[in-house]
């Protein structure tokens, strides 16, 4: 199940006085199994571009197909569709306990009571929250953290053949994020997962394939590690690369002569110290 956005452009308000251009001629494709990373700063058009891809938003000219066939209408509906986690999406929860919380977008999908229930189950196991002990729990009882896995479970429970995460990890503590990237990486055993954040930092060692958009435009679509080849694209987007790409930067400026740029700290101690000792 291939999701394509073809030369979508998308305008706020246009033909108003009000008229702000979002999107520009964007071209992507998403495939199920691939962790994508949607990386831009504060109002580059990454929410905008999630919208249209689940099918939220109509874009102004483009399209967007699901398997070639053009889209209508939101795909959250239809099983497999497209899920989409809203930024602090735990602002949504409103019944009155998780389990029918988590049951409604299943029920909604039209699934009768008992298998909206098993999805439920199912998607509370997938989020790490045990359904005998917080399904009977009220929202609202919930940490910051568990409530945002139990936002994300409602979304999981309608089998989504593509997640799409809205900055799922902000505002949550260290553990918080740490749980939240488990269950978003492990999502892409059943789903295409694309991540949207403004922080390069936080799932760029868990991402197959970044995405890079600068004022509604894609800058860059490739491979993480070419990315991590080229930290400097970090800036172009208006971006901190990150801090252990930061620091190798900052080396190679000093004369240290690093044969590649690394994520994994341990790596970068290892090429850092091969290129002071000098070549063997
Ligand atoms: N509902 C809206 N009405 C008008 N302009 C909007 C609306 N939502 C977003 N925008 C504008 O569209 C652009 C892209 O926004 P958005 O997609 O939210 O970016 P990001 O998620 O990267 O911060 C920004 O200039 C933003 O101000
Ligand atoms: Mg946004």
């Amino acid at each position: 199940m291939t999701l394509s956005l073809t030369g979508v452009d998308f305008t706020y308000g246009a033909g108003t006085a009000f008229a702000t251009r979002a999107l520009s001629d964007v071209d992507i494709t998403f495939s199920p199994g691939e962790v994508v990373l949607v990386l831009g700063a504060t109002g580059s058009g990454k929410s905008t571009l999630l919208r249209i891809a689940a099918g939220l938003l109509v874009p102004d000219a483009g399209s967007v197909t699901l398997d070639g066939r053009a889209v209508r209408g939101p795909l959250a509906v239809v099983r497999p569709g497209v899920g989409i986690v809203f930024q602090s999406p735990e602002m949504q929860l409103f019944a009155e306990s998780v389990a029918a919380d988590v049951a409604f977008g299943p029920r909604n999908q039209g699934l009768s009571e008992e298998d909206a229930i098993v999805e439920a189950r199912r998607a509370l196991d997938a989020v790490g929250l045990d359904p005998e002990e917080f399904g009977p729990r009220s929202p609202f009882s919930l940490s910051g953290g568990e409530a945002r896995r139990a936002a994300i479970a409602g979304v999981l429970a309608m089998a989504p053949g593509y997640l799409m995460l809205d900055e799922p990890t902000a505002g949550l503590d260290p553990s918080g994020r740490e749980s939240v990237r488990d269950i978003v990486t492990a999502a892409r055993e059943s789903a295409g997962v694309v991540v949207v954040t403004h922080d390069a930092e936080e799932f760029l060692g868990h991402a197959d394939r970044v995405v890079l958009l600068s004022e509604g435009r894609i800058i860059f679509d490739g491979r993480t590690e070419v990315l991590v080849q080229n930290p400097g694209r970090f800036t172009e987007a208006g971006l901190r690369a990150p801090e252990v790409l930061r620091a190798q930067m900052l080396a190679q400026d000093a004369g240290v002569a690093l044969p590649r740029f690394a994520l994994d700290p341990t790596e970068v101690a290892s090429l850092l110290a091969e290129a002071w000792s000098g070549p063997r």
